[in-house]
């Protein structure tokens, strides 16, 4: 196993909760890197907050294998992780040929979307020695079939899918699982019945550790905030500010530049 890995493997066992953020570029990466977070996730969340799109299904390996390689020069010491994109795992064969180019790219492990109706894929995967993440609860992927971003878990019969989609991929070989979008009180039986971290987004505090979009964390997205994040910052006010103040220097007259 990768050794930067590692660390994310005996996590859970330490009680070291996993801080996970996004990162699509390459000083992006480097500044979460030098403040400690444990890993980075190129995900394919890049095709919303980074290239415009309205949601993450028209993102192509093309996109996750350019944003990777910046990513993978940032990041000194955190482990990077990329999605693989919607279409990119639809087989078992297409799914480890995928990985095998986001880990050439600079990836130390793969993410792909799916429980149960995915653990083929998973365990191709790590059947290959790639370190995968899956992803179960919510899936960004799906949301044009589910027609929204939808909370899971609200019934009995959805825990007891989603406790069946985590361990499958546990079984499958996952070494980690984001839940996302999940009831918050479904979540501590299913964080104690794995062996491997669960990692929430909007899923509440019984998680082995949290994962946000950089962008909605620092406050860089102002035009749309998902309900479960608090920014700890104003980037996106902090550029506007210097662009108008640069654009007034420049207007009016100023040699500084
Ligand atoms: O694409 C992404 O950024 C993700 C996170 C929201 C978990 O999958």
């Amino acid at each position: 196993m990768n050794s930067r890995i590692e660390p994310l493997l005996t996590a859970k066992a330490r009680g070291h909760k996993i801080a996970m953020l996004t990162a699509y570029d390459y000083p992006t990466a480097r500044l979460l890197d030098e403040a400690g977070v444990d890993c980075l996730l190129v995900g394919d969340s890049l095709g919303m907050v980074v290239l415009g799109y309205p949601d993450t299904t028209l993102v192509t390996m093309a996109d996750m294998l350019h944003h990777t390689r910046a990513v993978a020069r940032g990041a000194q010491r955190a482990p990077v992780i990329a999605d693989l994109p919607i279409h990119s795992y639809d087989t078992p064969e297409q799914a480890v040929a995928n990985s095998r180019l986001l880990i050439e790219a600079g990836a130390d492990a793969v993410k792909l979307e799916g429980g149960v109706s995915h653990a083929p894929q998973i365990a191709a995967i790590t059947a290959a020695g790639i370190p995968l993440v899956a992803h179960i609860g919510m899936l960004p992927q799906s949301v044009r079939e589910e027609g929204g971003y939808k909370i899971k878990g609200k019934t009995p019969e959805a825990v007891e899918q989603l406790l069946a989609d985590a361990l499958a991929v546990e079984a499958a070989g996952a070494f980690a699982v984001v839940v996302e979008l999940v009831k918050h009180d479904a979540m501590g039986p299913i964080t104690k019945a794995l062996r491997i971290p669960t990692i929430g987004i909007g899923s509440g505090p019984d998680c082995d550790g949290q994962v946000l979009v950089i962008h909605d964390l620092a406050g860089l997205f102002p035009w749309f905030t998902p309900k479960f994040v608090k920014p700890l910052a104003t980037a996106g006010a902090v550029i506007r500010n210097a662009a108008a103040e640069y654009t007034a220097q420049v207007h009016g007259g100023a040699s500084q530049f």
